[in-house]
């Protein structure tokens, strides 16, 4: 059996990688999209130090999980207000990438309302114009600096969406470890416990290949060895730049898969719930792997690379990992009965991303 593997991100990795945004932009018009605290901890006035007269327009009011009440009016000011801006920099983390993927690309009219509707599969959304997308991820864990998706959110409507064209491939992915030295242990865990969720997804998957395969058992085995240590000593730069790596490699695996039922299950969870991203796609972790366990021999053995032998009991130990970070693992602790558990599992296997699962 072939395989076809294919990322087309240049990835730039290292601490001070942000330095090279200069030679990346190469003179044009930049918009910068980005966190609210990215002024206070001076990452705006550094960037404004690098781009010069190039920084056309910053947007710095990015708040977690882009909701689409937010984002219409952002998006609809940006196309309107600011012509010149050739590239997009996205610094920060996944709600920040996303929200500069949107922006990326021009709906008809430039209006969101066009955008929306192409998104919630009233008619099919093609770009009429797109910027380019240079990603700086500031959390290790979305990927989202290597996938051509962006996660909008409609909380009012209780709904998720996913754009996904060829322009929201970024053209860079500039990956700082040392920008994530400022992230406090909430954001660490609940961002590296995505980067886990992504390469175990990225496994019981039914679009997974050889080389997914490669990315996602490296990225399993070095979350779980760095995160528990990154966790007791948030100030370490090794520890920062090997989290970085890892959630870069997870990020690689399922950007050529996509995600699975975890994810799948996630999505409810967040919207009915509040739940962050990170803690709703790896809290069903063990409860995905038991019904992964035991459904291709050849899935097992990679399973079996990433967690260790045997996989008998993996399931426990997977939540023993989980649960000595101080995440509970079961439906019951975030007030879901089980009655309501196996309905939403239900729903979640028969969902667009649910469907990846092998055991679906
Ligand atoms: N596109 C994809 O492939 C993909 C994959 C997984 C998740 N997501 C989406 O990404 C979002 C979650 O992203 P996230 O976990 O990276 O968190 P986030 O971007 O929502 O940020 C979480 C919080 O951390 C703050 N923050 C970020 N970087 C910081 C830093 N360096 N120092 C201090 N504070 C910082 C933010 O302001 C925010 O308050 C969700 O909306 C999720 O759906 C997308
Ligand atoms: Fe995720």
């Amino acid at each position: 059996m072939t395989a076809i593997y294919c990322n087309p991100v240049r990835s730039v990795f290292g601490a001070g990688a942000l330095s090279s945004l200069p030679d990346l932009t190469k003179g044009r018009a930049v918009a910068l999209v980005t966190f609210p605290e990215a002024g206070a901890l001076g990452l705006v006035s550094r960037i404004e130090a690098l781009l010069g007269a190039q920084l056309r327009c910053v947007i710095d009011k990015v708040q977690p999980n882009p909701d689409v009440a937010e984002l219409a009016a952002t998006y609809d000011a940006f196309w309107a207000d600011h012509p010149d801006v050739e590239v997009i920099v996205a610094v920060g983390g996944g709600s920040s990438i996303d929200t500069a993927k949107a922006l990326t690309v021009a709906a008809p009219g430039e209006r969101f309302a066009d955008l929306l509707a192409g998104l919630s599969g009233a008619q099919a959304f093609v770009p009429t114009r797109s910027k380019e997308l240079i990603a700086v991820p500031t959390t290790a864990g979305t990927g989202s600096e290597v996938t051509p998706w962006a996660t909008i959110w409609d909380k009012a409507r209780q709904k998720k969406y996913s754009l996904h064209v060829n322009e929201t491939w970024p053209s860079h992915a500039v990956i700082d470890p040392e920008l994530m030295l400022s992230l406090p242990a909430s954001v660490t865990l609940q961002s590296g416990l995505d980067a886990l969720s992504h390469a175990l997804e990225a496994i019981w998957n039914v679009n997974a290949n050889p080389v997914s395969d490669t990315f996602a058992v490296a990225a399993v085995r070095e979350t779980m060895e760095v995160l528990p240590l990154l966790m007791r000593k948030l100030d370490d730069i090794d520890l920062r730049s090997r989290m970085a790596l890892a959630a870069l490699k997870a990020g690689m695996a399922f950007s050529n898969t996509k995600t699975a039922l975890a994810h799948s299950i996630s999505y409810e969870m967040t919207l009915r719930f509040g739940l962050p991203h990170g803690i709703a796609c790896s809290f069903p972790l063990p409860m995905v792997l038991a019904r992964a366990v035991g459904r291709d021999p050849a899935r097992d053995r990679v399973l079996a690379q990433a967690l260790g032998e045997p996989l008998v009991g993996a399931s426990q130990r997977l939540a023993e990992f989980i649960e000595g970070l101080g995440v509970a693992t079961s439906f019951a602790d975030y007030g879901v009965d089980e009655h309501e558990a196996e309905r939403m599992v239900a729903d979640a296997q028969g969902g667009v991303r649910g469907r990846n699962f092998i055991g679906a």
